[in-house]
């Protein structure tokens, strides 16, 4: 019997990582070639963090704390929240498919710039909800445009700050525009996976909106924090 692949699901066009480096140099013939496609610390690990794996490795008949107890504890207390406003996951990638599947029904839009971050359309389709895709202009986020394409079927707002793959930022005032002329039900993600590479003056303070009681969720990434030399951790 034909097996049935759900249409949603199967009209998802699925996202293409690069080819292992190995691969690469093996169909071209060559050697030393450097990866740099996926925004990867080209360096190699921390010595400290491959010292705490060879630790970590004596316990894998454990189940972990897949709750994250310990870092959950020491991210509330360095961004000063509460823990249980902490969601930690296998890469900001997985809380994004946790935040379609909690907040997106069947039908419900997610509004979200173009080109941008791929995976939000992936998951958004994967619920059955509706990507509601902006344009971006001169390479930015269109606020005022995606303000405007806000309707009462909107549950998410993507913004990627500094956006993937263009590389640009949106404003604090341009946020505070933002934010005034959606619905307050209107979940905005900031995508702040390149939180640490942000030097501009005019760069949004999103933890205020959160701390505000607004419905925004903060997305950051150990996956980008280091670029290999000293890092630059922020705030
Ligand atoms: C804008 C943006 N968000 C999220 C991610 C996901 O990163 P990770 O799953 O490693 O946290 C990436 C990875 O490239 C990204 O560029």
């Amino acid at each position: 019997m034909a097996i049935r692949i759900s249409p949603h699901i199967a009209g998802i066009v699925p996202y293409s990582p690069g080819k292992p480096i190995e691969e690469v140099e093996r169909e071209l013939g060559i050697t030393g070639s450097i990866k740099l496609a996926s925004n990867e610390n080209p360096r190699g690990p921390s010595p400290k963090a491959l010292a705490v794996l060879s630790e970590a490795a004596k316990t894998v008949n454990r189940y972990p704390d897949g709750g994250g107890y310990y870092l959950r504890d020491a991210l509330a207390e360095r961004w000063k929240v509460a823990p249980d406003q902490i969601i930690l996951g296998n890469g900001s990638d997985e809380v994004i498919t946790l935040l379609t599947k909690a907040f997106l029904e069947p039908g419900d839009e997610a509004v979200m710039a173009d080109p941008s971050f791929v995976i939000y359309k992936i998951d958004v389709t994967a619920v059955h909800a509706k990507p509601v895709l902006v344009a971006l202009k001169n390479h930015r986020h269109d606020l005022p445009t995606m303000a405007k394409a806000v309707t009462t079927k909107t549950r998410l707002a993507f913004i990627c700050n500094p956006n993937n793959p263009t590389g640009t930022y949106v404003t604090a005032a341009e946020v505070t525009a933002f934010m005034q002329a959606i619905p307050p039900d209107v979940i905005v993600v900031f995508d702040e996976a390149y939180y640490e590479y942000v030097t501009a003056a005019d760069y949004p303070d999103t933890m205020a909106l959160l701390k505000a009681g607004r419905n925004v969720v903060l997305l950051r990434t150990f996956s980008k924090i280091y670029e290999g030399r000293a890092g630059r951790p922020r705030g």
